[in-house]
């Protein structure tokens, strides 16, 4: 008998030496099958049956069947000895599964984010490393700072990437801003909302919520009578994109009432940053923040944040001791402020460059023209999806143009994950579920950034109107796609329209 034989007599049967070695009992099949136990497994064997089957006889028997390898240079000429024993081929933790690289396929990525990757975005992160204290970074980052300023439209000197995805970005803000027992007016019209309470409490701060439907715009009323009815709140906070619904609040007229009731202001922009205005300065927003894989289509885990001298002095003054240390912004000031350069953190210095870079191709584009550029495909997208009878959750003036969230057709609500499901496995096209209570009642369709162009927006008709169709809903493929080119049509004659006005004046 072989060693996988034996196994199989020792324990009983294929199942229980599967499960003895929680693996797949298809694996172990394939031993007995092919008469050898692999080598990797020949010290668990050995442990595993007491010694009755020794582990150099699984060695020598996979050897006769499946010979290693000689590699072009002996053991004896590597300048580190032999390689030791229990390495990797025999190590009792090396996966059972056989592991190869990784490659994701390629998908139109139309749902809440991440987006698509520009190619460049992709090339700049695979440069080769360097230290985070390298002049040469040193200057890349002071070009960093200064293309994010541009994208928030600010000068605010404190303006950098929080290494973190945006939820730190997020965090960042609170537990800087928020001290034990401070009062937060918190304006909730979805999920992130929400998580701002969230951080507010777990800040030791006295959340006081001011609630507003879902898919509608923060209510600037509701926001001043909470600031009338609690002179003593300190901060307000609210989403100026909420990604959950779709909706956009009027960022500028929440900070004016904010700042009439001299309160410092929180601003959420993961979505809103570079697909619709931001405007930081003219705003005089105190403290935003922002995720690097929305709008800017950058890899994710970088969040831009930039905050007022106010803030700045206020952090600076505070006498408590912040309780986040990876997060005091007076500690993390050595590093991104403008005077030094110490060691923090091992800053994430490939992702840096693609931030610079995706910075870099928002700056070529100009900022206006990639807020005009959202807006553009969402009327395209918008006739489209309208042509096929979905409704859009949010009323025009408060849609967002980079996340569209439409009801989803009474009919197949049963089957909106399948729907979902096919687009990705079908047409390899990802859109969004609804979240909380919207969840199962709406799609979220994100065009943000690199996903923001004609192509896809054509490609989610084309693919959507199909599933629906072929689900039995009468959808006419043709006739949305006939929309969205009617869209794109009448915004060209616009522009042409507009260009001949321009030269006619000059
Ligand atoms: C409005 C908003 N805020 C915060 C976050 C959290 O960002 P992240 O997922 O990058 O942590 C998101 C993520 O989708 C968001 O949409």
């Amino acid at each position: 008998m072989n060693c996988a034989e034996r196994l199989v007599a020792i324990f009983g049967s294929q199942a229980e030496v599967a499960r003895h070695f929680r693996i797949d009992r298809a694996l172990v099949s394939n031993w007995v099958k092919s008469g050898y136990v692999p080598s990797r497994w020949a010290m668990e064997v050995e442990h595993a049956t007491d010694g009755r089957i020794l582990a150099t006889e699984v060695l020598n028997e996979a050897n006769a069947r499946k010979p290693i390898r000689l590699k072009s240079r002996g053991e004896e000429d590597s300048l580190f000895g032999p390689s030791l024993a229990g390495s990797d081929t025999m190590n009792q933790f090396a996966p059972a599964k056989r592991i190869q690289s990784f490659h994701p396929p390629q998908r139109t990525l139309m749902g809440p984010g991440p987006s698509e990757i520009n190619p460049r975005v992709m090339a700049a992160m695979s440069l080769p490393a360097i230290g985070y204290l390298d002049p040469i970074f040193v200057e890349m980052m002071e070009e960093l700072k200064g293309l994010l300023r541009y994208t928030y439209q600010t000068r605010n000197p404190l303006t950098f990437p929080v290494s973190g995805p945006g939820s730190v970005g997020m965090e960042y803000c609170f537990v800087n801003m928020v001290a034990p027992g401070d009062k937060v007016i918190v304006c909730r019209n979805g999920v992130f909302g929400g998580r701002m309470i969230e951080n507010v409490e777990r800040c030791g701060g006295v959340p006081v919520v001011v609630e507003d439907t879902w898919g509608e715009p923060v209510d600037p009323q509701k926001l001043e009578d909470a600031l009338e009815a609690h002179p003593d709140a300190r901060v307000v906070a609210f989403v100026h994109a909420e990604t959950s619904t779709g909706v956009q609040s009027d960022a500028k007229t929440l900070v004016e009432i904010a700042h009439r009731h001299d309160t410092l202001t929180i601003v959420d922009a993961v979505t809103s940053l570079a697909g619709t205005p931001v405007l930081v300065d003219e705003w005089k927003i105190d403290a935003i923040y922002s995720g690097s894989q929305k709008c800017l289509s950058c890899t994710p885990g970088l969040s831009p944040v930039s905050f007022s001298e106010r803030v700045v002095d206020y952090v600076k003054s505070r006498k408590d001791k912040i309780h986040s240390w990876f997060m005091d912004m007076n500690l993390l000031l050595g590093y991104w402020g403008a005077t030094t350069r110490t060691y923090h953190h091992t800053a994430p210095t490939n992702s840096l460059y693609a931030l610079h870079e995706a910075l870099l191709i928002l700056k070529e584009e100009g900022i206006e023209n990639s807020w005009a550029r959202h807006q553009r495909h969402r009327l395209a997208l918008k006739a489209g999806l309208e042509a096929m009878g979905l409704k859009y959750l949010v009323k025009e003036g408060a849609q967002l143009p980079q996340m569209n969230a439409v009801h989803i057709p009474e009919a197949i609500r049963e089957r909106e994950a399948e729907v979902r499901k096919t687009l990705l496995t079908e047409f390899n096209l990802e859109i969004g579920a609804g979240l909380g209570p919207l969840a199962g009642k709406i799609w979220r369709i994100g065009i943000m950034g690199y996903s923001c162009k004609p192509e896809n927006v054509m490609v989610c008709l084309s693919a959507l109107g199909s599933v629906l169709s072929d689900m039995g809903l009468p959808i006419h493929v043709g006739e949305a796609e006939a929309a969205a080119h009617g869209a794109y049509a009448q915004l060209h004659a616009k522009a042409a329209q507009q260009k001949k006005r321009v030269q006619a004046a000059a």
